[in-house]
């Protein structure tokens, strides 16, 4: 049986992101279905059946958070979140660079059912083709009335004002997206008031990822039923998995929610480097705490079945490592990550960020002493649930993710000066 593709469903080509192209393969069909033929409320109900949630790490239920906004409200904005930070994700930039219009529709879509006039894009500042190929795409949806004014000759107008970020991971954290946007520094807020009640210039704001509007489309076009029978019973349809580390043929794939852990590292990506044995996994972007072989055997790849494993689905970003990576240094290389992007606005992250990659940063240069690894989990309990957003938490999961499976190698660091793998292949 053929497997359903929300997004790897056409040949990538010199022209496959053009308007004409997705028009071709059926783009926009289901946004004339919907304005001219359904209510708001039916298309959120359809997207609720959908069982479609949020692809940005949290895998909040799309439907409900739409339904979480008063539709009476004069003013509601939709905010799309292209920050795509976490290191290992990267599957938000193929959409922009491959098929935008998809991303268009959807939020039009999206907007309509929510009833906003004006939609954000929050796009990261680094992108540069991703950015142009939006910003292509949006000329061609406007001249075409597809964005804008009077939509496809019906009475519905919106436009999409698009952002780019400031350079930030925390700009991705939705409520300080959304205080980018506003022109002031990206700083994440406390909640409540959440953003759909309070959001985008103190109106109701609904806050999605890429990937999550890009999929409204085709949940309009074939049904929330149908989509809600792909994958797993709590977590339905596809998702865009982007693996990195040390496979044979990293890169982005499309698979069912469901999908085993396994055939993706071992069929879809061809194995690990130099036939090397694995030894861990990383298994949605780098704050998820990592898995051992042994963890992912029988795993699947679903919200439900990772977090029994102790990890999280996240973002989609799997990081694969191999034997033969001092898992010391690496996570040095993650707490650095972390620490530079704390905010600085509250103590635990602030402060516990930095010591933690301070004390890190000195076993794996072969000054660690003895109390450093209770020291560092005295700093994650520190912070973990004490912070304004979840940047906190997204620093302290590694480290105790990498002190619970492998002590033994900070333990022999600190004990020896150097790491166990000195002289053999390291990350
Ligand atoms: C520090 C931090 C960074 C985040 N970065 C992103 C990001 O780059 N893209 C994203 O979609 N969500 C990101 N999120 C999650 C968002 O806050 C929010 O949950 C998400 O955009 C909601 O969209 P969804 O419901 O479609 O998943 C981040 C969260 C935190 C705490
Ligand atoms: S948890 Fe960290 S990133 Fe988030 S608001 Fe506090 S200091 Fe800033």
């Amino acid at each position: 049986m053929t497997e359903t593709r929300v997004f790897f469903n056409f040949d990538v080509t010199a022209d496959s992101h053009t308007l004409a192209a997705y028009r071709q393969r059926g783009g926009y069909q289901a946004l004339e279905k919907v304005l001219k033929g359904m209510q708001p409320i039916d298309v959120e109900n359809e997207v609720k059946a959908s069982g479609l949630r949020g692809r940005g790490g949290a895998g909040f239920p799309t439907g409900m958070k739409w339904s979480f906004v008063n539709k009476q409200s004069p003013v509601i904005y939709l905010c799309c979140n292209a920050d795509e930070g976490e290191p290992g994700t990267f599957k938000d930039r193929w959409i922009f660079e491959n098929t935008s219009h998809q991303l268009i529709e959807g939020m039009i879509i999206a907007s309509y059912a929510l009833k906003v006039r004006h939609s954000f894009i929050y796009i990261r500042g680094e992108f540069d083709l991703p950015y142009r190929r939006l910003m292509e795409a949006l000329k061609e949806a406007k001249e075409a009335g597809l964005v804008g004014e009077k939509i496809l000759g019906t009475e519905f107008s919106c436009d999409i004002i698009v952002h780019q970020g400031g350079g930030a991971y925390v700009c991705g954290e939705e409520s300080s997206l959304l205080t980018s946007i506003e022109g002031f520094k990206g700083y994440p807020k406390n909640k409540p008031p959440f953003p759909a009640v309070k959001g985008l210039y103190q109106k109701p704001t609904v806050i999605n990822n890429v990937e999550t509007l890009a999929t409204i489309p085709w949940i309009l076009a074939n049904g929330g039923a149908t989509y809600a029978a792909i994958g797993t019973e709590k977590c339905s349809g596809t998702k865009l998995f982007g693996v990195s580390g040390h496979v044979n043929r990293p890169g982005l794939f499309e698979k069912p929610m469901g999908y085993s852990y396994k055939k993706l590292i071992y069929e879809d990506c061809g194995g690990i480097l130099g036939g090397k044995e694995l030894k861990a996994v990383i298994p949605g972007g780098s704050s998820t705490p990592v898995l051992l072989p042994s963890e992912i055997e029988t795993l699947t790849m679903d919200a439900e079945a990772v977090q029994a494993a102790g990890s999280m689905l996240g973002s989609g970003g799997v990081i694969v490592i191999a034997e033969g990576t001092c898992m010391v240094r690496l996570l040095q290389v993650l707490s650095r990550f972390y620490a530079h992007e704390s905010c600085g606005q509250c103590t635990p992250c602030r402060e516990g960020s930095a010591w933690m990659n301070d004390i890190i940063t000195r076993i794996s240069r072969g000054k660690g002493v003895k109390g450093d690894l209770e020291r560092l989990e005295c700093i994650t309990k520190g912070i973990m649930g004490n912070t304004v957003c979840a940047l906190g938490d997204a620093a302290s999961m590694p480290v105790n993710g990498f002190l619970k499976k492998f002590r033994h190698e900070f333990e022999y660091f600190i004990e020896h000066g150097r790491s166990m793998y000195d002289g053999r292949l390291e990350i």
